[in-house]
């Protein structure tokens, strides 16, 4: 029998999961479970590069694991990644096959290395630079097939397959596997407050809808949200009514989505319609959510244990990767 193809994805916790990491990723990771041998770690070390405090972000790495599991993702899947260390171990080497031109001009990192400017320090870490090296070592240690990611994580990809190929190239061994992007019906959820940016948990709060949020929050954010930014063409549809469409076609509301089209092509939509269906289906899968991370939520202790297991168990795979990899690059490689 072949043997499975293998999916690696990650998140940060860096505060509350929202409807763009689940609709745009975390959607997709629990349907992939059935098919693929999947690892989804919750990345504390790329939390760090941006300025946060010690205990939060403790935390934030538990809270996001109980919100994890209460989608659910299956918790032999789940790992931490400060518990694998070899990742910054995998990073190291690999920052010796990254272009430096190239991981400047990231977007990602243009972006936060503005915020974290404009910040109380005004301080931008080379942790922040170096994040998509660490990333690339995230999916290349588990020889990933596929990386099920929202559109914004395009540019890190492509770096990654730039920094296997060159390592490959470089030590006469096609040893990395060049991982594929997969990507949901709903890759870029837009934010409701501002639908020219993305919905982000940096952006700050009004920017991201919780998954897990109080439901008042959440129907008074969906309430609000901008359906005319004034630079639209006439007989075009606005950023803000689109997103508003997205959710449904994300939440697979298609019956919502259909009818409220209808009256939309014939002229006839009310938009606080239109946001009460949004608010209606989002409404929903928070009730559900919620609840399930309610009963699941009864002994942390139990589940603090088996997520240290399954850490243990990837980080298996992780050693391995790490010692071939020390192999071919002419590092020494004594077990003490
Ligand atoms: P993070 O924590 O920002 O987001 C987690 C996942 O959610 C997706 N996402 C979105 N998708 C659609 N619309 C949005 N508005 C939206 N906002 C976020 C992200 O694309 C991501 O898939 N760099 C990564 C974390 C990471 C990683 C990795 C991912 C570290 N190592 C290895 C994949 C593989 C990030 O910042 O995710």
């Amino acid at each position: 029998m072949s043997e499975k193809k293998r999916v690696l994805s990650c998140i940060q916790p860096t505060g509350d999961m929202h409807f763009g990491n689940y609709f745009g990723a975390v959607k997709n990771w629990v349907a992939l479970q059935e098919e693929y041998t999947c690892m989804y770690g919750v990345v504390d070390y790329h939390a760090m590069t941006m300025p946060y405090n010690p205990k939060k972000l403790r935390e934030n790495t538990w809270e996001l694991i109980y919100n994890l599991l209460a989608v659910g993702i299956k918790p032999e899947n789940l790992f931490i990644q400060s518990l694998v260390p070899e990742h910054a171990e995998l990073g190291w080497i690999l920052n010796n096959f990254a272009a430096y031109g190239r991981v400047e001009n990231m977007t990602q990192f243009k972006d936060k290395s503005q915020q974290s400017s404009k910040g109380k320090e005004g301080f931008i870490s080379v942790g922040l630079f170096d994040y998509p090296v660490l990333q690339a070592a995230d999916i290349l240690i588990y020889r990933a097939d596929y990386v099920p990611v929202g559109e914004d994580q395009k540019q890190h990809l492509e770096l990654t397959k730039e920094i296997a190929n060159r390592f490959n190239n470089q030590v006469g061994k096609e040893y990395f596997v060049l991982p594929e992007m997969l990507r949901t019906i709903t890759p870029k959820i837009m934010s409701t407050a501002d639908p020219a940016r993305k919905m982000s948990k940096s952006a700050g709060e009004k920017h991201n809808i919780s998954l897990f949020a109080d439901e008042s929050r959440l129907r008074k954010q969906v309430g609000s949200a901008v359906t005319d930014s004034g630079d639209t063409e006439p007989g075009q549809m606005s950023a803000g009514v689109q997103n508003l469409f997205e959710l449904l076609t994300a939440a697979e509301n298609s019956a919502g989505h259909d009818q409220l089209m209808e009256t939309y092509n014939n002229g006839t939509l009310k938009y606080s319609e239109l946001k009460q269906v949004v608010a209606d289906t989002l409404a929903a899968l928070n009730q559900q959510f919620v609840a399930n991370k309610k009963e699941l939520t009864q002994d942390k202790k139990a589940i603090k244990n088996q997520i240290k297991q399954a850490s243990h168990e990837i980080r298996k795979r992780a050693q391995q990767t790490v010692k071939e990899v020390k192999d071919l690059c002419g590092l020494s490689n004594i077990r003490f």
